[in-house]
């Protein structure tokens, strides 16, 4: 059974149709990235997948569980699926060190000491464990947000969902970020990633999805995507992607 399985999902604000009969797939250790245009339903489509939206029809499924709007199940979800977004969103009242700390202390009751251990370990990892006392404004865009994916590692998750993690960060800074992404995946992490770094999805994905209004009108490996797509609105995404440069 794939990771995450989601099946004829339709998510709707009001009147607009979001999300219009997605199925999608990700099996363990794949790296899946959701490309398309702002606005397409990237986004949404990873809230669905951790709970953080209901949807009005379909089903999701993730390691095994169904996703519903349950705080109990929710929560069990949660502890599995990791997710980090475009704005750094570490606590500012509390060091380095506490925000890594924070969850597995409350949700998995690690005892004070083992979650210390377990953040100073893991931030040692990605070389800031000089880093572990100070307060996030102290630190770069590119730090902080490296720190935030430690945070969802500290959860030891099986699934982690990227949300243009790298879209808010002045450039010189997305290498950083970009590169524990890469090494995350060559240690088998299973992820999915909304994206417009294309060369990251180019040389890392093991599948890509092109979204277009709610919906996935393209997938494949990104070898095929890149090359020879075959719905018109893919290469002309593409085609202008890699115009401003981003490819
Ligand atoms: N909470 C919300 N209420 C109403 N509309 C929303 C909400 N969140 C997203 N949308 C709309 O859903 C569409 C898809 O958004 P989103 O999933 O954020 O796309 P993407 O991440 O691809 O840019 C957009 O038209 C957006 O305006
Ligand atoms: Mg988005």
């Amino acid at each position: 059974m794939a990771l995450v399985e989601v099946r004829g999902v339709v998510k709707k604000f009001g009147d607009t149709t979001v999300l219009d009969g997605i199925d999608f797939d990700v099996e363990e250790h794949q790296v899946v990235c959701l490309i398309g245009a702002s606005g397409s339903g990237k986004s949404t489509l990873l809230r669905c997948i951790n709970g953080l939206e209901a949807t009005q029809e379909g089903t999701v499924t993730v390691v095994g569980r169904k996703v519903i709007q349950d705080d109990i199940k929710l929560n069990r979800l949660r502890r599995d699926v990791g997710i980090v977004f475009q704005a750094y969103n570490l606590f500012p009242h509390m060091t380095v060190l506490e925000n890594v700390m924070l969850a597995p202390v409350k949700v998995l009751h690690l005892s004070k000491s083992e979650a210390k251990t377990r953040a100073r370990e893991l931030l040692a990892r990605i070389g800031m464990a000089d880093k572990a006392d100070e307060y996030p404004d102290r630190l770069s865009g590119g730090q902080q947000q490296r720190v935030a994916i430690v945070r969802a590692l500290a959860m030891q998750p099986k699934l982690m969902l990227l949300d243009e993690i790298t879209s808010a960060l002045d450039p010189e800074l997305v290498n950083e970020v970009l590169l524990m992404m890469i090494e995350l995946a060559e240690q088998g992490m299973t992820m999915v990633v909304a994206t417009h770094e294309m060369g990251f999805a180019r040389d890392v994905a093991h599948k890509v999805c092109f979204l277009h209004s709610g919906r996935i009108i393209e997938e494949g490996h990104p070898k095929k995507i890149f090359t020879t797509p075959t719905h018109e609105r893919t290469s002309e995404f593409l085609r202008r992607t890699l115009e401003s440069g981003q490819m």
